[in-house]
């Protein structure tokens, strides 16, 4: 029996073979590369913001992707880390893309499939890079030079540059005013760049707010609704000719909860299960469970979980329990179930908060993945 190759993408950053429920976003980023390609107006730059695991990185791929399928259109990408200044680096590769523009073979287009660019978006232009006939470039500008050099080489050849920037809310406050203002006073309003960020909700905080960024155009994704959830499950499969029983899909789809990661996740060992099937059965489906339990166990909540400080475990233990016995966490019934005010933990709330282990629905706290709770009630002990 042949083996078929799985068609499910469980991880972060792993493009699903279907992106379900983000016409959105993605509609908003075809408008915005037509009218910086066809119209010559550079559009407003795109924000998208959601919990960890939804899927902000995959849409910033496919931006990258549509950019290059459609225009031939470099993509410049940087992410954020974790108190490290990202300009310098974005200044970096952008003067490396103006180098690979500048020695591309002429032509207005500048060939490149979608596999190169998703290579490329660990840097720029790493194969391309290879082939470059010039000696190596400065690699030091300010943005704003850098900026220039990049647009300017892409327009000698009639092209256009994306510029993606993931994990923004890592970014402080100063080094992103900086660079709004380099986009904002730098950029002439017919030039072919696209500018598209992602990060947490958090990116949203009146804190963080830069004048450039409140001009944008904002999506908030989330979970996917039952439509979509059932379109992600059922679509790889059926492309890499399987279908799946009705029964299948419902369970699948309910222990996922409409989260992104967790679709993946499922439909990975579901897949497995039915090694040599010609369709995804109940038993598959209910065989899959435990594995993808044990892998989202391992892979997201654990990692949650080591990442949050003794008190901040403290906290999600807590939120946990309220949510396992009443369903509802607000941050008051969280202070009250630990003993405390609750000015003296909304500092624990706010960091949970910021790094995506925690999201807030209204007043209600809750976790961005499905099984979280159940997970830390049943395993979980903060650390001493
Ligand atoms: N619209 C979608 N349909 C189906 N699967 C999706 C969709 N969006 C994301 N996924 C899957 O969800 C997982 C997480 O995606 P991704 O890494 O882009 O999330 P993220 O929001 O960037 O997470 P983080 O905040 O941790 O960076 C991947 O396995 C991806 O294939
Ligand atoms: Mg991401």
């Amino acid at each position: 029996m042949a083996r078929l190759p799985n068609p499910y993408r469980p991880g972060f950053n792993q493009a699903p073979l279907l992106l379900a429920g983000r016409d959105d976003v993605i509609d908003g980023a075809v408008d915005a590369l037509e009218q910086a390609a066809l119209d010559a107006r550079t559009p407003r730059p795109l924000v998208v913001v959601g919990s960890r695991g939804v899927g902000k990185t995959v849409v910033l791929t496919r931006v990258a992707d549509l950019a290059a399928e459609r225009f031939g259109w470099l993509t410049v990408h940087v992410e954020v880390r974790p108190h490290e200044p990202f300009t310098d680096l974005l200044a970096g590769r952008l003067l490396e893309a103006a180098a690979v523009l500048t020695d591309a073979p002429p032509g207005p287009r500048f060939e490149v499939d979608t596999a190169t660019v998703r290579a490329r978006l660990a840097g720029v232009g790493a194969e391309l890079t290879l082939r470059r006939r010039a000696p190596e470039p400065v690699r030091h500008a300010s943005l704003g030079d850098a900026l220039h050099r990049a647009v300017d080489a892409a327009l000698a050849r009639e092209s256009g540059l994306v510029l993606t920037v993931d994990e923004v809310q890592l970014a402080s406050h100063r080094e992103l005013a900086g660079f709004a203002a380099t986009l904002q006073e730098r950029t002439p309003d017919d030039w072919p760049l696209v500018v598209a960020l992602a990060g947490l909700p958090s990116v949203r905080s009146p804190r963080r707010s830069v004048t450039y960024l409140e001009r944008a155009a904002w999506y908030e994704i989330g979970l996917l609704d039952e439509r979509d959830t059932a379109r992600a499950l059922a679509e790889p499969a059926a492309q890499a000719g399987r279908s799946i029983s009705p029964a299948a899909l419902d369970l699948l789809a309910a222990t996922s909860g409409g989260y992104p990661y967790a679709v993946q996740v499922l439909g990975h060992y579901a897949w497995r299960e039915s090694f040599g099937a010609p369709e995804i059965t109940l038993d598959h489906a209910r065989a899959a469970l435990p594995r993808a339990h044990a892998d989202l166990a391992a892979g997201l909540y654990q990692a949650r979980w080591d990442d949050a400080s003794p008190r901040q475990q403290e906290y999600l233990a807590a939120v946990a329990d309220l949510l396992g016995r009443t369903g509802e966490a607000t941050g008051g019934d969280v202070a009250r179930l630990l003993g405390a005010e609750p000015s003296a933990v909304s500092y624990l709330r706010d960091r949970l908060l910021q790094k995506g282990t925690l999201y807030a629905d209204g007043r209600a706290l809750r976790f961005p993945t499905p099984g979280m709770a159940q997970w830390i009630t049943d395993h979980a002990t903060p650390d001493a």
